[in-house]
């Protein structure tokens, strides 16, 4: 039996296209709710296997999408990295800011493997959860992304605090990213030995960087993990998601050697089909937001999306993760909608 979603990202065209959405499982499904009031902390549903599976399987039992996603945070690895990182409600990640050099040299790799145990049980516990068409994808923050929670010590909307860092001490800073280079291998190599079957890479913060920073910041790193990984799994499939990279979409997919480019919302499909090299296999990019509205309006867009990208192979997906004001209804529309294109 084979994987339709893998089958896209090996460059396959499959129709209808495989679904599956970013934050697929969370705070729109009442049984998320439940199960997090159950657990406690964010971190501890993260951290307990048994609640970990259940979570990743809620989104799968409900839509039967085409591929589960670790639930996980790109956040475990500062965590694991010996960062005090909480989740405070309302406000979301609360990190105790590093914003020297010194203090990077604070964090170690160490207990890294010990911390992050719990979510690769969850992984080898999923691989016999799952049926034989749906895949499993782990992931992990890109080492920038994740640097602007560790500096920021929240969500930043001006990110001056590591900008200031990162043009003011290139080499500390560097330093801090080649930890995080290597962490983020490790965790991603112990997702694959649990038995995920492709890795994404979320980039969130990609596109308030400058030109040459992007490409030291963004590409470079991100290179440097794919090249790791690949040394070890010369044909494990890896997804790129630079939001917001914009006309950065183009070096990120010719050089990082990701096998698949996650488009966000505002990405124009025929400007990439156009722009991005021939045959890369594409993720997208709905707005979630169609998703709140509903209707014929986003029926109309599903439309468009797929019929965009009929010359590539398509993986369907939103351009940024799932509103938690989404209805849960509008959501297997959405999913019957797809499912109604075929060859
Ligand atoms: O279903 C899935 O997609 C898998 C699980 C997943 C989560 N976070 C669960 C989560 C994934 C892949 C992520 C990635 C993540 N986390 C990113 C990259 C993608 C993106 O959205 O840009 C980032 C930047 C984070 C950091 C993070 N974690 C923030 C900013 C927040 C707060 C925002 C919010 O929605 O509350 C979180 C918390 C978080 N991560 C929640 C979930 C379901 C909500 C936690 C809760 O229950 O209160």
């Amino acid at each position: 039996m084979t994987k339709p979603f893998l089958d896209v990202l090996r460059g396959e065209r499959c129709d209808p296209p495989p679904i599956w959405l970013m934050r697929q499982a969370g705070r729109y499904l009442p049984e998320y709710s439940q199960l997090r009031a159950k657990a406690g902390g964010f971190l501890d549903l993260c951290y307990t296997p048994e609640f970990a599976v259940e979570v990743t399987l809620q989104p799968i039992n409900r839509y039967g999408f085409d591929a589960a996603i670790l639930f996980s945070d790109i956040l475990v690895v500062p965590d694991g990295l010996g960062q005090d990182v909480s989740f405070v409600e309302g406000t979301g990640p609360v990190l105790k800011p590093i914003r020297s050099a010194a203090e990077a040299d604070l964090l170690s790799m160490d207990r890294l493997l010990d911390t992050l145990a719990p979510v690769y049980e969850a992984v080898s516990r999923l691989t016999r959860r799952l049926d034989a068409e749906t895949a499993l994808v782990g992931f992990a923050g890109a080492p920038w992304t994740v640097a602007c929670y560790m500096v920021e010590g929240r969500t930043s909307r001006d990110f001056h605090a590591v900008k200031s860092f990162c043009y003011g001490d290139p080499d500390g800073f560097g330093r801090l990213m080649d930890l995080l280079v290597e962490a983020t291998v490790v965790h991603l190599s112990a997702q694959v030995e649990a038995g995920v079957d492709a890795v994404q890479i979320f980039e969130s913060h990609a596109g308030v960087l400058p030109a040459p920073e992007f490409m030291t910041w963004v590409v470079e790193p991100i290179r440097r993990i794919v090249a790791a990984l690949r040394e070890k799994w010369p044909d494990l499939p890896i997804i790129g998601f630079p939001r917001g990279a914009g006309p950065m979409y183009v070096p990120f997919a010719e050089k990082t050697g990701v096998t698949a480019i996650s488009l966000d919302t505002a990405v124009s499909l025929d400007w990439a089909m156009e722009a991005l090299p021939a045959g890369m296999p594409i993720q997208g990019n709905i707005d979630p937001v169609f998703l709140l509205t509903g209707g014929d309006e986003m029926d109309q867009m599903v439309e468009r999306i797929i019929d965009a990208c009929r010359d590539r192979p398509h993986i369907f997906n939103l351009g940024h993760g799932v509103d938690k004001q989404t209805d849960p209804e509008t959501v297997q529309r959405l999913v019957s909608k797809v499912r109604e294109f075929s060859a």
